[in-house]
């Protein structure tokens, strides 16, 4: 029996049904803004290195009041401990959920000597491929898929000012072999580095495209292997097995989507440093602390995890879009999906029991401003309401090379790309009404439309949430805590709903069901297929 109850069972789950019936459903963000002259700073908040703006959300004092009751009922608090004390939480897998313990300070947490004495070493080993000089690495190829790719290839990229112009980082991860051919186009093997990632060491993609690159190492005349291929895994025994001796070990208890922290960052650190890489790790135990410490009713990832149970089990919104307005966060929302989908994309609750709730959100998004010229207009007139988080960097870094005008033109485009983020949460919450777009001017509308049909058209209903966060600088710091914001928000609404968001035995299914259809492939065999499958295999055989 599951230590925590249901969030369905809670006084304050049925309270917030009824809420939501006479109160919830019909309730105006514009109106709440007339009748709250102090709502952005009601509801505002900073938090280590990020600062949110919850204000055009629909909640009220009352929905947040049942909304920590909720968290009170499912002991959110006894949960949050058991997270950080490392107790057995996955409990399908039998194991603890501790990758807070990899960004504490030294004896603050489970495991830190283990831990670092790991950070020590892969550190060291970073900075000396690093260090050009000496290594003559010009090229960092890093193989693995899902937790063993997203994480270090979006922060590589979030935190591009801080990688030498002269280094560059390759990731590859599909099986799919036009993943790898182009990141080997003009490689040379005496200069390139390779990283191995994958925590079980048996995950088909990424051994697939290891072996190639080893085929591409050799066939280039590649010589020392050892010195070239380094593994970061939790199966060691598996790596030296195929032949790769230099091997970075973690531990069960990290789960691969939240590993970036453990040696799976190793790219992260050659690419940054060591030190960079450290205050990564410090911003995201700033925001640790902060999730550990703070009241609930001023704890930022209680409020957002709280925010997306409301609107998920309440409002019933299915979606929610992330919209960073910087170009280095565009992988991003990528890296969410698996967060939170791999997280909390469950059916059942903790004791296997069936839910009659709704779970994980399907999280999307692209980079702003590149959002608003494909997918905005739904969000700001399509029938579904997607709840939309920007998020603003407040001051850009080009980096050295751009000086003089071009810096002059740069900052200013940074300016037009705050406007842009600014108005679109605006836009979204003001919408416009009919009366409005019959009094514009529309010089491009047909003048064969009755004005009122084409102010239908142009109308927008407007009272469409969002959440704005915003950091000061894009920087490891603020970057850590930023995805530990993350981490702890899937925590929470996982938590409310009572199921284990830190197995995945939904991706099993599929990879068991490959193995058994690859051979099919090549001998045609179509013994017991459903035909479906079996007339897709035909076609691709013929
Ligand atoms: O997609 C399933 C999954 O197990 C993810 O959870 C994981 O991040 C990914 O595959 C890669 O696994 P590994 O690091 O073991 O190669």
């Amino acid at each position: 029996m599951s230590l925590f109850p249901r969030c369905d069972s809670s006084p304050h789950w049925a309270a917030l049904h009824n809420h939501f019936q006479h109160t919830g459903a019909a309730f105006d963000v514009r109106q709440a803004f007339a009748a709250e002259p102090d709502r952005f700073q009601r509801w505002s908040l900073q938090a280590p290195e990020v600062f949110a703006d919850l204000s055009k959300n629909r909640i009220d004092a009352k929905t947040l009041e049942l909304l920590l009751g909720l968290a009170k009922d499912v002991q959110l608090e006894a949960q949050r401990e058991a997270l950080f004390n490392g107790d057995p939480i996955n409990h399908t897998e039998g194991r603890a959920v501790l990758h807070t313990a990899l960004r504490a300070p030294a004896g603050q947490a489970p495991f830190s000597d283990e831990v670092q004495a790991s950070l020590d070493r892969m550190l060291a080993f970073a900075d000396s491929v690093r260090d050009q000089a000496i290594s003559g690495i010009t090229d960092v190829v890093h193989i693995g898929i899902g937790g063993s790719d997203l994480g270090p290839a979006m922060v590589v990229q979030a935190l591009q000012a801080y990688v030498p112009a002269t280094l560059k980082l390759h990731f590859v991860s599909n099986v799919d072999g036009h993943d790898l051919a182009p990141v080997l186009r003009g490689l040379n093997p005496a200069t390139t580095q390779f990283v191995v990632a994958s925590k079980t060491f048996t995950t088909q993609e990424t051994l697939a495209n290891a072996q190639a690159a080893k085929a591409w190492f050799l066939q280039q005349g590649g010589t020392d292997i050892a010195r070239h291929f380094a593994a970061t895994t939790s199966n060691a025994k598996a790596a030296a097995e195929f032949g790769i001796t230099t091997t970075f070990a973690f531990w069960d208890w990290v789960g691969g989507r939240y590993s970036l922290w453990s040696v799976i960052g190793l790219p992260i650190a050659i690419a940054v440093g060591a030190e960079n890489f450290k205050a990564l790790l410090a911003g995201a135990h700033a925001m640790d602390q902060h999730f550990r410490i703070a009241p609930l009713a001023t704890n930022l990832p209680v409020l957002l995890g709280l925010l997306d149970v409301w609107y998920r089990n309440f409002h019933g919104f299915t979606s929610r879009s992330v919209a960073p307005y910087h170009q280095g966060l565009r992988r991003l929302p990528a890296y969410l999906q698996q967060l939170e989908m791999e997280s909390n994309g469950k059916g059942v609750d903790r004791d296997g029991q069936p839910l009659g709730y709704g779970t994980s959100p399907v999280v999307w998004g692209e980079a702003g401003t590149n959002g608003q010229h494909a997918y905005f207009q739904m969000l700001h007139q399509g029938t579904d309401v997607i709840p939309v988080e920007f998020i603003a960097v407040k001051t850009p870094q080009f980096g050295a090379h751009v000086s003089g005008e071009l810096l002059t033109r740069l900052q200013d485009q940074h300016t037009k790309l705050l406007a842009n983020c600014l108005a679109q949460s605006q836009a979204l919450m003001q919408g416009k009404t009919a009366e409005a777009a019959v009094a514009e001017s529309a010089p491009t509308a047909s003048k064969d439309l009755a004005p009122d049909v084409l102010a239908r058209h142009r109308s927008f209903p407007g009272n469409r949430p969002s959440t704005t966060l915003m950091l000061e600088a894009l920087t490891p710091a603020s970057l850590g805590a930023l995805i530990a914001l993350y981490e702890h928000r899937v925590f929470v609404s996982g938590a409310v709903w009572n199921i284990n968001s830190f197995d995945q035995w939904g991706v099993e299914l599929g990879k068991a069901l490959c193995n058994s259809l690859l051979p099919r492939l090549t001998s045609g065999d179509l013994t017991g297929l459903d035909a479906s499958t079996a007339g897709l295999l035909t076609r691709l055989k013929r």
